[in-house]
């Protein structure tokens, strides 16, 4: 990536402006974890590195600012009802703010930061990479099934992705919490639609 080591100060520098130390501490451990995973599988490490440190630098901008961003940009008019998904407003502001300030960046990493909240089906490597390590960092708090997300996703991929699909699901349905659509279609793709997948899973 051109101009990699400038682009990556500018964007720490920014970081360290706009996160709170918790979020910025919790991004850093999501670049560690997506480079170590670009390195297993074969991404360009640079790019997941930048993909990383960007995927959450919408959180703290306002809820009406997000949706400013989403509305206009790549897929406000597929989702209208985006805004009964507060949690997921980051993700998609965060790509559209990425793709204006960072016009350099390649649609992978733009698309990383837009889906790795709530996955998709066919989600390409990078995609798969930051969704993976933003659930299995090592700053996360220890909760039940984590270190088996960990194993999985360094040892298959796809499989830890639909590990991860998996117990998202499964914790949505606890807090009787809306599942997106996205999610469900990557449940559907990484989970469902492979016995293998579902047969090599441990329990949740
Ligand atoms: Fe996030
Ligand atoms: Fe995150």
């Amino acid at each position: 990536m051109k101009e990699y080591k400038k682009l990556r100060g500018e964007i720490i520098d920014r970081l360290q402006k706009e996160l709170k130390d918790s979020r910025y501490r919790h991004t850093l451990g999501v670049e560690s974890t997506a480079v170590a995973l670009a390195r297993r599988f074969g991404a360009d490490e640079q790019e997941a590195s930048i993909a990383a440190l960007l995927h959450d630098v919408a959180k703290y901008v306002p809820a009406e600012e997000q949706l400013e961003w989403i509305r206009k940009g790549k897929i406000g008019a597929q989702f209208p009802d985006i805004d009964q998904y507060p949690k997921l407003l980051h993700a998609f502001a965060g790509a559209e703010i990425c793709a204006h300030d960072y016009p350099q960046l390649p649609e992978c990493v733009i698309d990383a930061i837009r889906y790795h909240t709530t996955g998709r089906s066919h989600m390409g490597l990078m995609e798969k990479i930051i969704f993976a390590a933003d659930y299995i960092e090592p700053g996360r708090v220890q909760f039940i099934g984590l270190q088996e997300a960990r194993e999985q996703t360094f040892a298959d991929l796809d499989l830890g992705v639909g590990l991860i699909l998996k117990q998202t699901i499964a914790y949505l349905e606890q807090n009787g919490a809306p599942c997106f659509p996205l999610t469900q279609e990557a449940y559907k793709h990484f989970v469902d639609d492979s016995m293998n997948v579902l047969e090599k899973l441990p329990g949740v």
